[in-house]
């Protein structure tokens, strides 16, 4: 270099800074640089398919300057994690995990060259179309997670080969088609995620997935009665669909901390296993077909049981006395049934310590309050009207009209044949 400059021109000179320059740009990413050149490229293809007007400059995917190494890079590249190991020199990347900013566009085929991805994780941006079938050849993934996009197309039976996954969340996307019944051979997965889709079809039996913890397949078109599922699930969420049948299946739960079945077909009981399992503290059965719910005392036993929801069904009979034994019980509904017969005076003194909501109305409940009605101090949300009750205007859980004495005469009179 000396020697260079001893006989320098200005124009050599204009060379040479230049061409050290271009050095003191290249160099870090061709002297440091670490990561598999295949998967910089997948990087730099999966940014190429993105709008570049939807990253915003607060971004994660701003923050991808490939004048850097994605692995060594300082700082750069938030959102993408690698793995080091100290026999191998090159870096691979192990974890995508972008924020969600409203990146809008495709998820690139050539994610599928990242092969030692284990998290994909996207959720809540504007990615749509299918789900590339290169995904599908991610084998150590135990993550995906692309929930809150548009993606559209079937769930490919390409995802049961992926054995390591433990999560999968699609929810909040447009996936049609039917769940692939070799689903349960994925013997990991602790979640399920796939509500908020277009999905139909049966639901398959699940009871192989052992690990299960976590099933929501809400807001689809699913139909046909419950499959065998596995006893570890603690949250079952599967509102908003066409399913049929008992939901005596759902016995063997004895996990479930969350039970939501709303607005489906299903028929005939609510089982009592249903709200003495030891763990349950949430049950939503509305908007169902049932006639009947067990309520057993649970009285020297502790129920865990807050929220009961069991609006919108065909609940004949008196109102269950035993649901005064559930001491942590806070909210009831009980709204559009066809419960008949005065309200139990033991309502009355829970609603006086420890009830918080009491929904009633639009029943054949009859006769006069319990007296604890009339005097409590403390707010009370709920509501007594359309019934057949003497409701005295002065109490704030009585507003509202009752049901005319014609309705109410016909449902006594249909209650005692
Ligand atoms: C992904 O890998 C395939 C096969 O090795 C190759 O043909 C393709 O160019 C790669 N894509 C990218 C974006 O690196
Ligand atoms: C080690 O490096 C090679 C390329 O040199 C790469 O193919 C391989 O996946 C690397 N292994 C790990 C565990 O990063
Ligand atoms: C029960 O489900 C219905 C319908 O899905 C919903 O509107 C209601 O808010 C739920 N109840 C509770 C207590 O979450």
């Amino acid at each position: 270099m000396a020697t260079k400059t001893q006989h320098s021109s200005s124009s050599s000179l204009l060379i040479m800074s230049l061409f050290l320059l271009l050095l003191s740009i290249t160099v870090p990413s061709s002297v440091l640089s670490a990561t598999l050149r295949s998967d910089i490229q997948a990087l730099e293809a999966i940014i190429r398919s993105i709008d570049p007007s939807s990253i915003s400059p607060s971004s994660y995917l701003s923050t991808w300057d490939f004048s850097e190494d994605p692995c060594e890079g300082a700082g750069t590249f938030l959102g993408v994690m690698c793995s080091f190991t100290l026999e191998n020199t090159t870096s691979r990347v192990t974890e995508i995990d972008l924020d969600d900013d409203g990146y809008d566009g495709f998820l690139s085929d050539a994610v599928g060259n990242l092969t030692e991805l284990t998290v994909l994780s996207i959720n809540r941006n504007r990615f749509r179309g299918p789900i590339p079938e290169t995904v599908f050849q991610l084998r150590k993934l135990t993550k995906l997670s692309l929930s809150g996009n548009f993606f559209t197309g079937d769930i490919s039976e390409g995802i049961t080969q992926l054995k390591d996954l433990k999560t999968i969340d699609l929810s909040k996307n447009s996936i049609a088609g039917e769940i692939p019944p070799r689903i349960s051979a994925l013997r990991s997965l602790t979640h399920l995620i796939l509500s908020n889709n277009h999905l139909d079809g049966r639901i398959p039996a699940l009871n192989g997935l052992w690990k299960l913890q976590v099933l929501e397949l809400g807001n689809n078109h699913l139909f046909g009665a419950l499959p065998k599922l596995p006893p570890s699930l603690r949250t079952l969420s599967i509102c908003f669909n066409s399913l049929t049948g008992r939901i005596s299946p759902l016995h063997r739960l004895k996990q479930l901390l969350t039970l939501d079945v709303s607005q489906n077909r299903f028929s005939g009981t609510i089982g009592h296993e249903i709200l003495t399992f030891p763990y349950i503290s949430h049950i939503n059965v509305s908007f169902n077909q049932f006639i009947s719910i067990e309520v057993v005392q649970v009285t020297g036993m502790e129920s865990h049981l807050r929220v009961l929801d069991a609006e919108g069904n065909h609940l004949q009979g008196r109102l269950p006395l035993n649901l005064a034994t559930y001491a942590n019980l806070k909210y009831i509904n009980l709204r559009s049934n066809m419960f008949s017969g005065d309200i139990p005076k033991i309502y009355g003194k829970r609603l006086e310590n420890s009830w918080r909501s009491l929904y009633l109305e639009n029943n054949y409940l009859s006769g006069a309050l319990p007296e604890e009605f009339q005097k409590i101090s403390k707010q009370i949300r709920g509501s007594l009207s359309n019934n057949c009750l003497q409701c005295p205007k002065n109490v704030p859980i009585c507003q509202g009209v009752q049901k005319p004495k014609s309705q109410c005469t016909n449902a006594m009179q249909e209650g005692l044949e």
